[in-house]
């Protein structure tokens, strides 16, 4: 029986790379949809580095203090992505935020996971966000990139309850493991062609996502009910 074809995605870092970690061992299934050829970072002592070539994956580090400024150091980041000829770019704790000019050389081909239910709680420290406003579910997103900051077009979200004895560490590993099966789930409708960012949305299977599709265990109740 013949190999489905896998169609090649880059991943960048800048971290301990656990979704990172995740999107190459569902890529090395040969019936997945896609694999990971290679890593970039920002940070070239970013613990995924390593874990990466241990999973012998190609990395790359390109060091933001040896460009003039941030345009120079993302257009050579967009050359380097691009020569790896990717179906998709997949942000995966990349703690920078792109240009316009990078953003445009992807459009439509890049994807981020951030650790909340988006629109709640773009930006940092999610977790002790959701616990300051007495959320009663917590989860994170799957979204297209754009311009806009944790602001582009839902994919999928994974959610969980919040549990009454939750702390920020507690919460975060429980949201991490949501992000580790949602990640390679969108990644994976992307590379089958099922999935696209196009005039402002996403699109699954042909129709516009009016809301994220939602996986998870958490009752579906409102903060205030
Ligand atoms: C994740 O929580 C992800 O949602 C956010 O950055 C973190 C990266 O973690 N964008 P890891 O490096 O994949 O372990």
């Amino acid at each position: 029986m013949s190999t489905p074809l896998r169609r090649p995605v880059v991943v960048l870092i800048s971290g301990r790379g656990s979704n990172m970690r995740s999107l190459i061992d569902h890529g090395s299934d040969p019936h997945s949809p896609f694999t990971v050829t290679k890593v970039f970072t920002d940070k070239p002592d970013a613990a995924g580095l390593g874990l990466a070539r241990s999973l012998r994956t190609a990395t790359q580090a390109l060091r933001p203090g040896d460009f003039e400024d941030r345009l120079l150091f993302d257009s050579a980041l967009a050359d380097a992505v691009e020569r790896s000829e990717p179906a998709l770019v997949v942000l995966a704790g990349f703690m920078r935020i792109l240009s316009a000019p990078f953003l445009r050389r992807f459009e439509g081909r890049i994807m981020n996971i951030h650790p909340s239910l988006l629109p709640k709680f773009p930006g940092l420290n999610t977790h002790a966000r959701a616990l300051a406003a007495q959320e009663r579910e917590h989860g994170a997103t799957v979204h297209f990139v754009t311009e806009q900051l944790d602001g582009g077009p839902l994919i999928v979200q994974g959610r969980i309850p919040i549990e009454t004895g939750d702390s920020e560490s507690t919460l975060a590993s429980r949201v991490l493991a949501v992000e580790h099966t949602i990640y390679p789930m969108a990644v994976g409708w992307f590379c089958e062609g099922r999935l696209q960012h196009r005039a402002g949305r996403a699109w699954l299977d042909g129709k516009a996502l009016l809301e994220p599709v939602q996986l998870g265990s958490a009752p579906a109740r409102s903060n205030h009910g």
